[in-house]
C-alpha cells in the first residue's frame, strides 16, 4: 500500500538492547494505526534484533555500501541488511553527506544497491541554512534529487512503491526549528516535479517525507501539508512516548 503515510524513526547513533522495550511499545501502538506504515532504523547492531521483535512495523538500516561485498572494512551492504531482515534503508542523510563526504553519485549508487537487494529506500535531500538564505534552496534540493535518485531503469524494474524521498532541511535537524507550511509545500511540489521529470507518470508514486524537528506538537500540522507523505523523525522517535503521537497524527483511525 504505497499511499499509506510512512512514519520512520531514525535512531541515528543511539540505542542498545536496553531500548528494545521502547521498540516493542512502538510496535504495539503501530497495530492500532493500520493505515500508517511505520519503520524504525536503529544502528546496524540492532537491525536484526529489532526485525525479530517487530511485527506491525519494519526495521531498516541508516546507510548501506554501494557494493554487495568486498574489502570495505566497517561497511555494511544492502544484501547484508536484507539478510538481517531489514525492509528498507535510509541513504544520503545529511549527516552522512557531511561526516563521510557522501556525494550525490554515491547516494544514487547506494540507493540502486538497496533496490537490487529488494529493500525499500529513503533518499534524503535538503538544503543548508546558508543555501536557503541565499535563495537557493529549491535549486539545491532539485539538483540533489536529480543526481541522487536511482535510475528510472532501476526503479521501474525493481521497485514500484519501494522508493521514498525525505526532504530534511539541514537547519531543521535537531534544532527545534521547522520551515513554514508554505515552504514545505513548495519544496515538496518542487521535488515531485523533479520525480515526474525523471520518471514520467511513475514519478507520482514515491512518497515524499518531511524530516527535521518533527515532534508530537507539530506533527499533525506538518503531515497535513499538501504533498507530505510521511515523516522521518530523529530525536522524537527514541521513545514510544515521543513517537506514537506522531504515528497517531498520520492516521485517520480514531484512538
Ligand atoms: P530530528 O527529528 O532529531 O530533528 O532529526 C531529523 C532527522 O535527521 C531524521 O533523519
Amino acid at each position: 500500500m504505497p499511499n499509506r503515510p510512512f512514519i520512520v524513526g531514525n535512531w541515528k547513533m543511539n540505542g542498545s538492547r536496553a531500548m528494545l522495550p521502547e521498540a516493542r511499545a512502538i510496535d504495539r501502538a503501530a497495530a492500532r494505526y493500520p493505515d500508517v506504515s511505520v519503520g524504525i532504523a536503529p544502528p546496524f547492531t540492532l537491525v536484526a534484533v529489532l526485525a525479530e521483535a517487530l511485527t506491525n512495523s519494519q526495521a531498516g538500516g541508516q546507510d548501506c555500501h554501494a557494493e554487495a561485498k568486498g574489502a570495505h572494512t566497517g561497511d555494511v551492504s544492502a544484501p547484508m541488511l536484507a539478510d538481517a531482515s531489514a525492509s528498507f534503508v535510509i541513504v544520503g542523510h545529511s549527516e552522512r553527506r557531511a561526516d563521510h563526504g557522501e556525494t550525490d553519485a554515491m547516494v544514487k549508487a547506494k540507493a540502486e544497491a538497496a533496490l537490487a537487494a529488494g529493500l525499500g529506500v529513503i533518499v534524503c535531500v535538503g538544503e543548508t541554512l546558508e543555501q536557503r538564505d541565499a535563495g537557493k534552496a529549491e535549486a539545491v534540493v532539485s539538483a540533489q534529487v536529480d543526481a541522487s535518485l536511482p535510475s528510472a531503469e532501476a526503479i521501474s524494474v525493481a521497485a514500484q512503491g519501494r522508493v521514498s524521498i525525505a526532504y530534511e532541511p539541514v537547519w531543521a535537524i535537531g534544532t527545534g526549528r521547522v520551515p513554514s507550511a508554505a515552504d514545505v509545500e513548495a519544496m515538496h511540489a518542487a521535488i515531485r516535479a523533479r520525480l515526474v521529470g525523471a520518471l514520467g507518470d511513475a514519478g507520482q508514486e514515491p512518497r515524499i517525507l518531511y524530516g527535521g524537528s518533527v515532534n508530537a506538537g507539530n506533527a499533525a500540522e506538518l503531515l497535513a501539508v499538501k504533498g507530505v507523505g510521511g515523516a522521518l523523525v530523529g530525536g522524537a522517535s527514541l521513545t514510544a512516548e515521543g513517537f506514537v503521537p506522531i504515528i497517531a497524527a498520520a492516521s485517520r483511525a480514531e484512538d
